[in-house]
């Protein structure tokens, strides 16, 4: 069964269209979700991403720890921190220009699948060009209202989203929901500086009109909507917070 079959029959709804690189999913046209949403949306912001992230993937295996390797490999090696052993199916939510996508393709191999899905067009657009893989397919969705039946994925990958979300309580919601019981999300968001510098981040926060996250702020909101085991580090600029979903 192709990639496309097995995404269509997680599908809580069926979609008019199933033809193209991805399945569009979301309802109706969300207006701007903030400056820095609207950059990862435009043509120039996704290709800018894109050329970022691939000198990371590139170097993350060859970075001494003392210089910051350890947390480039954390962020990068989302498929170990996942857990997977092959087979699985697993979201990765905001797979922007498909870097991870395509680590999770690799882990997950021809047995498994990787939906790879995102709000932006041009982002998608690159995902879907630069990941060759029967074992992914990709969709249009929002976070806050995720397309799939209740536990119909594995694993859930969501890498530097969660600052964007108008909603994070419903987006967490909605991770727990398409999950299957017990099983592994791992997540990055952006990290407020330390001390004094905290005031740096606020401004740049509010500047994108994204949120930045302190220290065990997302891990506490995840205990108390019933998120076990979250383990949560910090990584220079990005807080790492690993859990399992609800049962
Ligand atoms: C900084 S990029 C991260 C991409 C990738 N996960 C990574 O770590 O390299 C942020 C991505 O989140 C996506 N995004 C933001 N809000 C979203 C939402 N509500 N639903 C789905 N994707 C969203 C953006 O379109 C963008 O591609």
């Amino acid at each position: 069964m192709s990639a496309r079959q097995r995404l269509l029959g997680l599908l809580a709804h069926p979609p008019r269209d199933t033809t193209g690189p991805w399945l569009d999913l979301v309802a109706g046209r969300p207006g701007s979700r903030g400056r820095l949403q609207d950059a990862w949306q435009s043509e120039g912001g996704a290709g800018g991403y894109d050329g970022l992230l691939a000198v990371g993937d590139q170097i993350e295996g060859l970075v001494p720890d003392l210089l910051g390797g350890r947390n480039l490999r954390a962020f990068y090696r989302v498929d170990e921190r996942l857990g997977l052993i092959g087979g699985e199916t697993v979201l990765d939510l905001a797979c922007g220009p498909g870097t991870l996508t395509r680590r999770l393709a690799r882990a997950v191999g021809r047995d498994g699948l990787v939906i790879a899905a995102d709000l932006s067009v041009p982002m998608l657009t690159r995902a879907a060009r630069s990941t060759p893989f029967a074992c992914v397919d990709f969709a249009r969705v929002d976070a806050m209202d995720l397309p799939l039946r209740d536990g119909s994925v594995d694993a859930v990958s969501c890498s530097l989203c969660l600052h964007l979300v108008p909603d994070l309580g419903t987006t967490l919601e909605e991770m727990a929901r398409v999950l299957r019981p017990g099983g592994p999300v791992a997540i990055a968001v952006p990290s407020h500086a330390p001390g004094p510098f905290r005031a740096v981040t606020e401004t740049l926060a509010r500047f994108g009109q994204a949120r930045v996250f302190g220290p065990g702020e997302l891990s506490r909101e995840m205990r108390s909507r019933g998120w076990d085991g979250v383990q949560e580090r910090s990584l220079g600029g990005i807080r790492i917070v690993d859990a399992t979903a609800p049962f």
